[in-house]
């Protein structure tokens, strides 16, 4: 019995925008492989993604693990595609009762570097598109009977690199999932907020290429945290086993935040 048998879960930023890891057959990020670990747990994934063919290539691998799985094509910085994301989940699947928020990219630089196009894309992008699903999702999982929600933040939300848009955006997501959880706590909709540190995700395989061995030693247990470890920590906060957590945030970082 999977922890998420009969719930269908929507995963914005579904796919994996990066290069594989050596041994992986399909590259792996921290949007994938939550939307796979939810599959795993008994869950109908829906997969949006920006590129539909990455999030085909999420549902595929769900598929051919034996799980249920459909793909639709999502600018999360565009309203329309947000409610689509939703609507579409409902028709392939009949409800929706999770809605995991990963979608997070990283441009611009520091306060003197940052374009004003920039910061407004990053808003668009990271945050705004939060706050859009959430509003579109929550009176569908409401109607499910309740559910719950997970946005993707960062330890750039606690603690900065200069690179203010990304550090702005992902702190705010932390004052928008806590609002919206005392919003839906009513409806029994769970609010919650992940923050991951320092992880080999194909965000950052993309963007730095191996930063392994470079990070290792600043972190306590030495290593990067791997995109399924960010995807556990996600399936329990959408679970029962947190059945009592709202409103609250999720640090999974190999200790480098209490250094
Ligand atoms: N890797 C890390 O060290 C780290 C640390 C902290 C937080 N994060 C967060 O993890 C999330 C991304 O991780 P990932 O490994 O899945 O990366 P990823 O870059 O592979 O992103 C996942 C998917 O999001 C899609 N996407 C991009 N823009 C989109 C848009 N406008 N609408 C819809 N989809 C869009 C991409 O096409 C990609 O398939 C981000 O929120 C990021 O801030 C990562």
């Amino acid at each position: 019995m999977g922890r998420l048998d009969g719930k269908t879960v929507l995963v914005i930023g579904g796919g994996a925008d990066g290069p594989a890891r050596e041994g992986e057959t399909v590259a792996i990020g921290n949007g994938r492989a939550t939307a796979i670990q939810c599959a795993r747990e008994g869950a109908s994934v829906m997969v949006a993604d920006l590129k539909l063919a990455l999030a085909e290539e999420t549902a595929a691998a769900i598929r051919a693990e034996g799980g249920r799985a459909a793909a639709i094509a999502c600018d999360a910085s565009r309203e329309d595609d947000c409610r689509a994301a939703v609507e579409a989940a409902v028709r392939n699947f009949g409800a929706l009762h999770l809605l995991v928020n990963n979608v997070g990219i990283g441009i611009g630089g520091n306060l003197l570097k940052t374009s004003t196009e920039a910061f407004d894309k990053m808003y668009a992008v990271n945050l705004r598109s939060h706050f859009l699903t959430m509003r579109y999702a929550a009176p569908e999982i409401a109607a499910a009977g309740g559910g719950a929600i997970v946005n993707v933040s960062s330890m750039a939300a606690l603690r900065s690199n200069s690179l203010i848009p990304y550090e702005a955006t992902k702190a705010a997501i932390l004052g928008l999932s806590r609002s919206a959880a005392m919003t839906l706590a009513r409806d029994k909709i769970r609010v919650n907020t992940i923050l991951p540190g320092l992880i080999n995700s194909t965000m950052v395989r993309r963007e730095i290429g191996d930063r392994e061995a470079a990070v290792a030693p600043r972190i306590p247990m030495r290593r990067q945290g791997t995109p399924w470890e960010i995807a556990k920590a996600i399936v329990f906060l959408l679970s029962d086993d947190a059945s009592y957590i709202t409103a609250t945030e999720l640090i999974v970082d190999g200790g480098l935040s209490a250094r």
